[in-house]
């Protein structure tokens, strides 16, 4: 089992690439052990809060090894692209056959090479936490979704700081989106007393 602090305090994110990219083989060993939860709550929030009656695909941003992937498709969901900045975790996902693409690219600072507008959903699972992707990430979330699509991220509780909070709050004062829903905080893993909480939210886009 791997430490989780130098995923939380990676000094850039060639860094945090590496430490993904190492752990990658064992990742869903690991998080299963460790009780990881936030696969299963983006998912509910996906299906209690997603665009009812809007067909289309479905973005998940930091796939990961395919956790996510695995879950959408199992529901019903499709098609489902994966992005991740881990070659390694993207291997793996690949080998789980369940995403239309999987793309190489980093959320923040550039614009990720896909169109705008291009999903009717977009999920981020344990991306917003520290050392991964900060607020200002959540605009590139928006300018991939479909007007009247829903995004649904987790953030962990050390990141909901003043200035994440005031990045959402910009958003919706220029009516990019509107808040659906946001979860209590809950236990991100269950069995690790070292993981932060965390909390889920569902946006619209306009
Ligand atoms: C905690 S894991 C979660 C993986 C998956 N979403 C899940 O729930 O199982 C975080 C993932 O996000 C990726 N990641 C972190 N920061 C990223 C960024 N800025 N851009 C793209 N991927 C990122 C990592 O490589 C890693 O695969």
């Amino acid at each position: 089992m791997p430490e989780l602090d130098p995923l939380y305090t990676a000094e850039n994110l060639d860094a945090l690439r590496r430490h993904y990219d190492a752990w990658a083989d064992r990742y869903d060993a690991d998080t299963r052990e460790l009780g990881r939860m936030l696969p299963a709550v983006v998912a509910g929030f996906a299906g209690k809060h997603g665009p009812h009656g809007m067909n289309g695909p479905v973005l998940d941003v930091g796939c990961g090894t395919g956790v996510m992937g695995t879950v959408l498709t199992a529901i019903g969901y499709g098609p489902v692209d994966g992005l991740d900045l881990s070659p390694g975790m993207l291997a793996v996902a690949e080998r789980k056959a369940v995403y239309r693409q999987l793309v190489e690219a980093a959320l923040g600072p550039d614009a990720l090479p896909m169109q705008a507008r291009s999903y009717a959903m977009v999920l981020a699972a344990g991306v917003f936490t520290p050392g991964h992707a900060g607020p200002e990430a959540l605009d590139e979330l928006i300018r991939l979704t479909r007007s009247g699509g829903v995004i649904v991220f987790s953030a962990s509780l050390p990141v909901l700081d003043d200035a994440f909070h005031a990045r959402i709050q910009r958003l919706c004062d220029g009516d990019a989106w509107r808040l659906i829903a946001a979860s209590a905080p809950f236990a991100a893993m269950l069995g690790s007393v070292e993981a932060p909480e965390a909390r889920v939210f569902a946006y619209r886009v306009a």
